[in-house]
């Protein structure tokens, strides 16, 4: 049977990313990245929608014309329905249809978390897919799940951020010590040079699998308050390890909840995606525990963890192959349900 082709559109936040699989076989996959909100310090929804609605043309023609296919060859296309900003996912899904309706072919919606999720069956040559059952930590700008994975499409959350995700948590700290956004990234950049018990800073309990971040960042902000009272240049001259320690105390919070995760379903398989998934403490700690404890750890390749669009394709064609279609009245949702 001919491997079915399907263009994808993922513009549920601040990226405009485009692919077209094969089967599974990526033929291309093209994110057009808005760095025009790292000068507000954080995703400003009006601007996305409107830089999303300036490249999205654009960014089709070129993933078609890197898959080297004509556009007669799609058989579907896709678009994340929900979550995100609304504003964002409207020009995708609007977008979307216009090309389902244009091209006469079947539409399928995808959540955007459960992609993340799906992201992990990307076909790559290292580190095969992960097999039912296993737990995935979705860690992202919007979201820290904690999900029980027993197939393609029954995802179930046991624990979830009660506040503000994770990477909110780094983004928002990172912006009170003057880096860019998004700011994950950069404390992960200094941590690096930095010592991770210079500052300690105490966690917030919460009970369950829930997490809670909200704590931890108050908790920090009038630390740096406070030092800054003492000596006015003390972010200069303590970036390094203020960011070691602050991404220690993250991820700390992570990890003991995927510990106690794996205590009570004795699932020894653990994924990670997310944007938070690609910072390198998280997987130097995970990767060393996980060896020493003989879990099996699934990471990602960092291009898969932050938004792209091949998780919404790959997503889609798993429900291609069953026939489950969506139609021109497909919704779209700043608060998705949880169904697929
Ligand atoms: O999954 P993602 O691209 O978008 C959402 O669905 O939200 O995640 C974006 C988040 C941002 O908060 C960003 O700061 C964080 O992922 N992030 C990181 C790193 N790379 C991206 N956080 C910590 N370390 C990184 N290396
Ligand atoms: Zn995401």
């Amino acid at each position: 049977m001919k491997k079915p082709i399907l263009l994808a559109i993922e513009s549920s936040c601040d990226d405009t990313a485009v692919a077209i699989v094969k089967g599974n076989s990526i033929l291309s996959n093209i994110i057009g990245v808005q760095h025009i909100h790292n000068f507000y310090g954080g995703v400003s929804p009006e601007i996305a929608s409107r830089c999303h609605q300036r490249e999205i043309v654009l960014l089709v023609q070129q993933a078609i014309f890197e898959a080297k296919i004509v556009k007669k060859q799609i058989n579907a296309v896709a678009v994340t329905k929900g979550p995100g900003l609304i504003g964002s996912l409207l020009i995708g899904s609007s977008f979307i249809k216009s090309l389902a309706m244009a091209w006469r072919i079947p539409i399928i919606g995808i959540h955007h978390i459960q992609a993340h999720v799906l992201s992990h069956f990307i076909p790559r040559r290292s580190n095969p897919s992960p097999s039912f059952p296993f737990l995935c930590l979705t860690m992202s700008g919007g979201h820290t799940q904690i999900i029980l994975v027993e197939n393609f499409f029954r995802m179930t959350i046991l624990g979830q951020t009660i506040d503000d995700a994770v990477g909110e948590a780094f983004d928002k700290i990172a912006k009170v010590i003057g880096l860019h956004y998004p700011g994950g990234i950069w404390i992960d950049y200094y941590a690096k040079n930095g010592n991770p018990k210079k500052f300690i800073f105490t966690k917030t309990k919460i009970g369950g699998l829930d997490f809670s971040f909200s704590g931890l960042k108050t908790q920090f902000f009038s630390f740096i308050r406070k030092e800054l009272k003492k000596d006015q240049k003390f972010i200069i001259h303590n970036l390094y390890d203020i960011c070691a320690s602050v991404q220690k105390a993250l991820v700390d919070l992570l990890f003991e909840k995927i510990i106690l995760a794996i205590k009570k379903t004795k699932i020894f398989s653990i994924a990670l995606s997310g944007g938070v998934s690609a910072n390198s403490y998280v997987r130097k700690k995970f990767s060393k525990v996980a060896s020493k404890k003989g879990w099996e750890l699934h990471l990602l390749p960092i291009e898969f963890t932050t938004d792209n669009a091949a998780m919404i394709a790959i997503s889609a064609q798993i429900k291609y192959a069953r026939g489950l279609f969506d139609d021109l009245n497909l919704i779209t949702s700043a608060n998705c349900g949880w169904n697929l």
